[in-house]
């Protein structure tokens, strides 16, 4: 059996931990594998760039950051655009029959889902690997990496702490995810965050300015705020993403972070810092945790492939490991429901999502 393997989008801890559980169980589980380690995401599959892997080029990587075999974004929305009389998923579908696969496997987030249940419809044997830092794959309750991201994101707002407490201030430490707030959410508890800004809940400048107030009231001179990347104010909540970042650019603040610290030290009068932390959140080894779950999902895929199920993708349900249909999950958001127990609980002990 021949089986193709990517990883596509953004890079994050444990992608080699899944690659690597996958080939020990193909090597061990199916008879004559060869696996082909695609370059670069779908950008290989598209450009025609792949490697005939070894079983030598598996080891050692299990801790290891990033991907072994490259990564690019490749937009879904451009898939289907004609260029030269052809498309980018007829050139996939193409290279696909021309290596001879029997097996797609795509590691990615939302985007890498919607694209290989494309590819699964032209008739590809296409599994999907739940991979992303947002957690936000609809149908799994958790995607490798996340937890990693979790603990670098929690360690920046703990470090924060001493210089806020120290000085007085006020940090805002805005953390990765542009669509939705798990990470924020988790982090924020995490790190002891005193106030958590979700896209889910817009928030109003004047609740935080308020919480920000209360805290100093109550002799605590500092707070911190977590933010996610995605957070929205109430005045934006109608407004469509680009309309949101045409008005953010014509107040003359980059970012929404920006903004809400120039509004905190205006209003409050505590002086108010942001820290971005950014890719250092992808960035090196996977958790413990993750190179469990990584494990497992990558032996399962192994044994999907085994089996035919195609046209499927990996998923976590409590502490078992199962599949879902890709064109069941493809193009839909897990987004942090409103009322999550973690939301509710944290609210409970007096942390503020800007919404009171
Ligand atoms: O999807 C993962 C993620 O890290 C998001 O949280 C973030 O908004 C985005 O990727 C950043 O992507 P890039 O590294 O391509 O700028």
């Amino acid at each position: 059996m021949r089986i193709g393997i990517l990883t596509s989008g953004g890079d994050c801890p444990a992608l080699n931990a899944v690659i690597r559980g996958f080939a020990k169980y193909a090597y061990s589980n199916i008879k004559n594998v060869e696996i082909y380690g695609i370059a670069d995401g779908y950008g290989g599959l598209i450009n025609g760039e792949y490697k005939v892997m070894k079983r030598e080029d598996f080891s050692g990587i299990l801790n290891i950051g990033g991907t072994i075999l490259g990564t690019s974004r490749q937009p879904f929305k451009k898939m289907t655009i004609e260029e030269d009389n052809t498309t980018k998923v007829q050139k996939m579908v193409a290279n696909y029959k021309k290596w001879g696969l029997d097996a797609l496997l795509t590691l990615g987030g939302a985007g890498t889902h919607k694209s290989a249940a494309l590819l699964s419809a032209e008739g590809l044997n296409v599994i999907g690997l739940p991979k992303t830092i947002d957690n936000d794959i609809y149908g799994t309750d958790v995607t490798f990496g996340f937890h990693s991201a979790v603990d670098v994101a929690t360690e920046c707002i703990d470090r924060v702490h001493t210089t806020a407490a120290s000085h007085g201030r006020t940090i805002i430490v805005e953390i990765m995810g542009n669509k939705v707030g798990w990470l924020t959410l988790y982090a924020g508890i995490g790190g002891g965050a005193d106030i958590i800004l979700l896209p889910e809940i817009p928030f109003s400048t004047k609740a935080v300015c308020k919480k920000v107030l209360e805290r100093a009231e109550a002799g605590k001179a500092f707070s911190i705020i977590a933010i996610a990347e995605g957070a929205i104010e109430k005045s934006e909540e109608k407004l469509k993403k680009k309309e949101r970042e045409a008005l953010r650019r014509e107040r003359g603040d980059t970012t929404l972070t920006n903004r809400l610290a120039r509004e905190i030290n205006e209003q409050t009068g505590v002086e108010t810092r942001t820290m971005v932390p950014g890719h250092i959140q992808r960035g090196g080894s996977p958790s413990a945790y993750d190179r469990v779950i990584s494990t497992q999902v990558g032996a399962y895929a192994g044994y999907l492939c085994k089996e035919g199920k195609f046209g499927t993708t990996v998923a976590l349900s409590g502490d078992k490991i199962t599949h879902n249909k890709l064109a069941d999950i493809a193009g839909k958001t897990k987004w942090v429901p409103v009322d999550h127990p973690l939301i509710l609980s944290a609210k409970s002990i007096g942390i503020s999502f800007g919404d009171d």
